[in-house]
């Protein structure tokens, strides 16, 4: 499995990461052999948040591990928190602090490798965010530390009381979901990509070797459905299955291809719950697509060169 820069940590991680936000939904009796598949094939990357499944997600997870018996330093888990439904967001010290306490005492932990905060809160005080960080920290409660969907200017601003290293930024991203990258090639020009929607993270995490994790890498819009498959991306589709058959991966593999491709250095955090399905991503993490082939799956996704 190719591996990719965490941050400035030193430390290399699985360019293809297994996101959790799903793990309830998978049946009892395939959990198990689901993350010994991903740890058989390199995949040994967990994403978490507090609020995934209400905590049950980590909850199973904890156990199943448990039961493997990994060696704790062969897996590297990564929770967030800071998203309180039916509140809004949460950056206080005191809800950071009993967040991660709960997200250690549901996986059955003493640590976890990262933490990332989930959401920005515009009612932070970052002072508090530091105080915390400095908490896990001093008693080894967090190894690494990072934010998601945040801007520039925001982790600008924590990293302003936060000694820590934001090691990563975990953002949606994907052929449908490009934004970042269509606002630096459309710059300056009067057409719609040029929009920037995120103060130019992508340039900023590369500036500042914070490891971008691509979200949701095969939905469109915020959970509206698979663009793989849907008559709605027939273009992309199209382009996706040519590449496919070149390689001799599955439109999945084409994907995390495109994506691993991109010279940012990515993670590609993905959902599935379908063995088969992770191992097809997993071969992408095998092939460099070409310049053509990229800047061809990007166009066929509606998107421009000016
Ligand atoms: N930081 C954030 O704000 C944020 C937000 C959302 C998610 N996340 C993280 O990102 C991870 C991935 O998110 P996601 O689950 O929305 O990502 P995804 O990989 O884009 O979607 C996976 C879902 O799509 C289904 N699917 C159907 N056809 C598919 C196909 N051809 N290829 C791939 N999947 C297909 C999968 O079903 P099967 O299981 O049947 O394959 C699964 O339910 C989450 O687990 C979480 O860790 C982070």
């Amino acid at each position: 499995m190719k591996r990719v820069n965490f941050g400035k940590t030193g430390e290399k991680v699985s360019a293809v990461a297994v996101g959790c936000m799903r793990f309830i939904g998978l049946e009892e009796s395939k959990r198990r052999d689901f993350i010994s598949c991903a740890l058989d094939n390199g995949m040994n990357f967990f994403d978490h948040a507090d609020i995934y499944g209400a905590g049950e997600c980590e909850s199973v997870f904890g156990k199943e591990i448990k039961a493997l018996k990994i060696p704790r330093d062969k897996i590297f888990i990564q929770s967030k928190c800071g998203i309180v439904p039916h509140v809004g967001y949460d950056f206080s010290k005191e809800h950071i602090i009993k967040s991660v306490e709960g997200i250690l005492t549901r996986l059955d932990n003493d640590y976890i490798d990262s933490l990332l905060l989930h959401r920005p809160d515009t009612l932070m005080h970052p002072e508090e965010v530091a105080e915390a960080f400095d908490l896990f920290e001093r008693k080894g409660m967090v190894r690494h530390f990072g934010v998601s969907n945040m801007n520039p200017m925001q982790i600008e601003l924590l990293k302003k009381y936060v000694k820590q290293d934001i090691s990563a930024n975990q953002m949606q991203f994907s052929p449908a979901h490009a934004g970042m990258v269509a606002s630096g090639i459309e710059a300056n020009t009067l057409f719609e990509g040029s929009a920037d929607r995120d103060g130019h993270v992508l340039e900023y995490c590369r500036l500042k070797d914070i490891t971008l994790q691509a979200w949701s890498p095969f939905q469109y819009g915020l959970f509206e459905g698979v663009y793989l498959g849907n008559e709605k991306f027939a273009a992309l589709n199209e382009e996706i299955e040519k590449v496919a058959k070149k390689y001799n991966l599955t439109a999945e593999g084409v994907v995390c291809a495109w994506i691993l491709t991109h010279p940012a250095d990515m993670q590609i955090i993905t959902g599935t719950m379908n063995k088969e399905r992770l191992l097809n991503i997993a071969e992408g993490a095998k092939v460099n697509l070409n310049r053509k082939e990229w800047y061809d799956i990007y166009l066929s996704a509606g998107y421009r060169l000016p």
